[in-house]
């Protein structure tokens, strides 16, 4: 396994690479790896002949300084787990060399950003399209994976990899849960041992609401369900919940093709902000 922090050291590693004819495959992460991030190495692993994982903290996607100050970062814990799967390639630049300068470019996603994770976190995934599309261009990847967890996030990067024509294919991968239902991510990490064991009472909400649906309740209906529970459970504050298409993003009426109705929610947990969804 290579270990590079600098930009010319990932290009002149991945030039040699792609000179032999390897397809390269690529995982973004914040780091703080769980199950979950092995399983996107894992999927990439099977389809690309070179695997590229990278570890950045990236600071301007985050709008809350003290969220920024308390992400996990654990890197050598990270390290020894991307070995265990088989990653080739790890590339965890510092701030400074993935933003020599202040960036000033600016994205709009249209109407996938005014919703949901968007309305809630301003400037959100302006940060999410510079960083990726940056990591994008020094990885120069042929397929690129992403959790289904973050919904909202591989909506917008579809968008960017179709209006930048960026030449590779964007995998979507299942959520991975713990088995009492909680959805792996790095800020379960941040949990009090109390609240890890009311956490899963988010995917109880989401499949409450599935099936709602299933059993011709309206979307209304279900959302009204769901908040009420989440009002009886003291330690939540529901942030929201929607019913949406899939690739649109946009709130929907009654249920849509087979695989493109998702259900989603953010809430707040102590300090925690924790967001999932189902697709269906
Ligand atoms: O999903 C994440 O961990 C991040 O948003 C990503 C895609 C690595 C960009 O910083």
């Amino acid at each position: 396994m290579h270990h590079v922090n600098t930009v010319s050291a990932l290009r002149q590693h991945l030039s040699t690479a792609r000179l032999n004819g390897h397809s390269i495959g690529f995982v973004p992460t914040m780091g703080a790896l769980h199950q979950g991030h092995l399983n996107l190495v894992e999927r990439a692993k099977t389809e690309c002949d070179i695997v590229v994982c990278s570890i950045f903290v990236n600071p301007t996607q985050f709008n809350n300084p003290d969220d920024l100050a308390r992400y996990p970062r654990t890197l050598d814990e990270d390290s020894a787990l991307l070995e265990t799967v088989g990653t080739d390639v790890i590339f965890s630049p510092s701030v400074t060399e993935m933003y020599p300068e202040p960036a000033t470019l600016r994205f709009d996603f249209g109407n996938l950003e005014t919703v949901m994770e968007g309305a809630s976190r301003p400037g959100h995934f302006n940060g999410v399209g510079l960083v990726v599309s940056k990591l994008f261009h020094m990885v120069q990847p042929d397929r690129a994976y992403f959790g289904q967890k973050d919904l909202q996030q591989v909506a917008v990067i579809r968008r960017l990899v179709r209006d930048l024509s960026f030449p590779l294919e964007l995998i979507r991968c299942d959520t991975v849960r713990e088995a009492d239902g909680l959805a792996m991510s790095s800020r379960n990490r941040l949990l009090s041992a109390e609240e890890r064991t009311q956490a899963p009472m988010l995917f109880d909400a989401l499949t409450l609401a599935k099936n709602m649906l299933l059993d011709e309740y309206t979307p209304e209906q279900a959302q009204a369900a769901v908040r009420d529970y989440i009002a009886h459970q003291p330690a939540f504050t529901l942030d929201y919940i929607e019913v949406v298409n899939t690739d649109s993003l946009q709130p929907i009426i009654e249920l849509q093709a087979p695989g493109q109705t998702a259900l989603c929610l953010a809430a707040q947990l102590g300090k925690v902000r924790l967001i999932d969804n189902i697709v269906f």
